[in-house]
């Protein structure tokens, strides 16, 4: 196995091994390392029939000290039990979901990119329904796979913003509905409209789904908007908000837990609360963040409904831009993790 590194894209790349463990029961086997990237699954089983699925996204990093350091798999695995209960499925224990991911690591460590690079190795922990039934109704056996890939870097040239398009017309997820788990429906629900603002260079902003008043999710990550002193006023000491919507539909982005974290410690305000679409113009700086990208900064937000266009900042501003070299510079071992955020894995 030899990889390119330099062109390693943010796709998909097969690595030797997976990992599986099922339940029976409520009984959870050992997990375990298979090069079969297949499942032997019924026809009928819940996932299939009636969408009884759940998925993580975490990361490994080569720091720079040459230790390899996961994210907070521990948040992925108590978010991944609240995704199992909203859909009526057995959770997996944190002690096999961590169990499952090292083993991942360990089996497939050629892929894990070297610190140079500024690639990682993705994990993919999935949890479906096994169970055979027609009859609607959940089933009592499941299956959870880690499956790993190495993904390249988010920004292979310069942090650089995106543009984002509003949509009234397709919702993601209902207030109190699934919006707060990490579940394959709520993805295929959001592709319509994810498609449709990609084919014209952009990305898609969901509205809340009751009143389409509030800014709910940027795509497949949590808003975030930075607001410094009162726009248009210089004031000698500017105060920094960080800004990020409170909604029932929303994923617990544990980007944005860290984010906002490290926010308060440089002494932000940090508020959480419903934020109206035209609230944007007030904004200094604005992005979507995530697992993926960490921060992808917005330039602009265009509403058609409205014919509108909020113009936010052209280039990454520094509010932002500091945040997450700081969220890097942790992930990587070039700052101190105060947090624990990081296992640290030393081979
Ligand atoms: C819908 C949605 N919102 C937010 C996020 C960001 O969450 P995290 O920071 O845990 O990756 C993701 C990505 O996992 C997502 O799919």
């Amino acid at each position: 196995m030899a990889i390119d590194w330099s062109t390693l894209g943010f796709h998909y790349t097969e690595t030797d091994y997976i990992v599986r463990s099922a339940c029976h029961n409520g009984v959870w086997e050992e997990p375990y390392a298979t090069k079969d990237k297949y499942l032997h699954l019924h026809v009928s089983a819940t996932v299939l029939q009636y969408g009884q699925e759940a998925f993580e996204g975490l990361k490994a990093f080569r720091g720079v000290d040459g230790k390899i350091r996961i994210f907070r798999w521990q948040a992925n695995a108590e978010r991944m039990r609240r995704s199992a209960e909203g859909l009526y499925m057995c959770p997996v224990p944190d002690e096999l979901f961590g169990k499952a991911i090292r083993l991942a690591l360990e089996k497939n460590i050629d892929y894990l990119p070297p610190y140079e690079t500024g690639a990682t190795l993705y994990f993919r922990p999935l949890l479906i329904g096994t169970t055979p039934r027609l009859g609607v109704g959940p089933g009592k056996d499941f299956e959870f796979v880690v499956i790993p890939s190495p993904i390249g870097p988010y920004y292979p040239g310069k942090f650089h913003c995106t543009t984002f398009i509003v949509n009234r017309h397709v919702d993601r997820a209902a207030p109190f509905g699934t919006g707060q788990f990490k579940v394959g429906g709520n993805y295929a629900a959001s592709f319509r409209a994810t498609e449709a603002a990609h084919a014209m260079g952009m990305d898609c902003i969901f509205l809340d789904a009751a009143k389409h008043k509030y800014i709910d999710e940027c795509s497949a990550a949590n808003f975030i908007g930075i607001k410094v002193g009162t726009k248009g006023q210089s004031t000698k000491y500017k105060e920094i908000e960080y800004l990020t919507p409170r909604s029932s539909a929303i994923l617990p982005s544990i980007t944005n837990d860290s984010l906002m974290t490290l926010a308060k410690e440089k002494g932000y305000k940090v508020t959480r609360r419903h934020i109206p679409l035209e609230e944007l113009s007030e904004m200094h700086e604005a992005a979507a963040c995530g697992t993926a990208c960490v921060i992808s900064p917005i330039d602009k937000v265009f509403d058609p409904d409205k014919g509108k266009t909020y113009f936010i900042s052209e280039q990454p501003g520094p509010v932002l831009s500091g945040l997450y070299h700081a969220l890097q510079d942790i992930q990587y071992g070039r700052a101190e993790d105060k947090h624990h955020w990081c296992e640290i894995i030393d081979r």
